[in-house]
């Protein structure tokens, strides 16, 4: 890249657990930054929505690996570069699955635990870490999920470990589905995002962690103007050290 100051295209690492507040912040960031939104949390909730309508139980390993591979190399999970639409939940990715709009299927909550339970079979994590490469290699990307930092782009330039209190995750989850006119309660969300939270931080392979040299934010306190506004200090910041060599 040529060395124009401020013209360096960084790769944003975005992690932390459901509910931190990481898919608005992500989007908007990235929309700050004029970067591009990887939200690799879609991919798991694609293949968790494939094995169902294939009839696959998602405790089925190697069915569901076979699933996502045959899914990766006929690129048949399309998520569009840039055309966010917050409407439909999550990070307001749109995503195809073998041509057929998804976007709003991978937001229900049975996929949450869905693309939990697919997320825990190494052969998946395996096929999607290609794709997760592939779209973050040019740079200028902020890529959200919760291996980003750790195993999809260790050498990122800029990590963020995104975190908040469970109480105030759960009241987020919450509202962002009696939104959407799900009639769950706010207790069965908080268990619910107690219980998703021990899957992927227990699970054996490439559990929640913050990596070592990742910026941690809690979110419980600050609005997320504020949030937004120190990462984008923050990432501008480091482009500009990198920029100077
Ligand atoms: O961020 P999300 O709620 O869309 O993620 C759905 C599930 O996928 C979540 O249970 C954890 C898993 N996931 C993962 O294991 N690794 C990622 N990089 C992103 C998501």
């Amino acid at each position: 890249m040529s060395g124009h100051a401020g013209m360096r295209r960084a790769r944003v690492a975005i992690d932390g657990p459901a509910g931190s507040g990481k898919s608005t912040v992500a989007r908007r960031l990235a929309e700050r930054l004029g970067y591009v939104l990887v939200d690799t949390g879609a991919l798991y909730r694609t293949v968790a929505l494939a094995a169902q309508r294939g009839g696959l139980a998602w405790s089925d390993a190697e069915a569901v690996a076979a699933l996502a591979r045959r899914l990766v190399e006929a690129r048949g999970i399309v998520v569009a570069r840039g055309d966010l639409d917050p409407s439909v939940g999550g990070s307001g990715v749109r995503v195809t699955l073998e041509g057929d709009d998804v976007s709003l299927a991978i937001r229900a909550p049975e996929m949450s635990v869905g693309a939990s339970r697919v997320s825990a079979i190494p052969a998946v994590r395996q096929a999607l870490l290609v794709v997760q490469r592939q779209a973050g290699a040019a740079g200028g990307v902020v890529l959200e999920g919760r291996d980003i930092g750790t195993v999809v782009f260790p050498d990122a330039e800029v990590k963020f470990f995104l975190t908040a209190s469970p109480e105030v995750r759960a009241r987020r989850r919450w509202e962002e589905l009696s939104a959407r006119g799900a009639g769950v309660s706010l207790e069965d969300t908080l268990a619910d995002v107690v219980e998703r939270d021990r899957a992927d931080t227990e699970r054996p392979v490439a559990p929640l962690r913050k990596a070592d040299d990742a910026i941690e934010i809690d979110s419980s306190e600050s609005s997320a103007d504020e949030v937004i506004e120190r990462m984008a200090r923050l990432v501008e910041d480091r482009v500009a050290r990198l920029a100077q060599g």
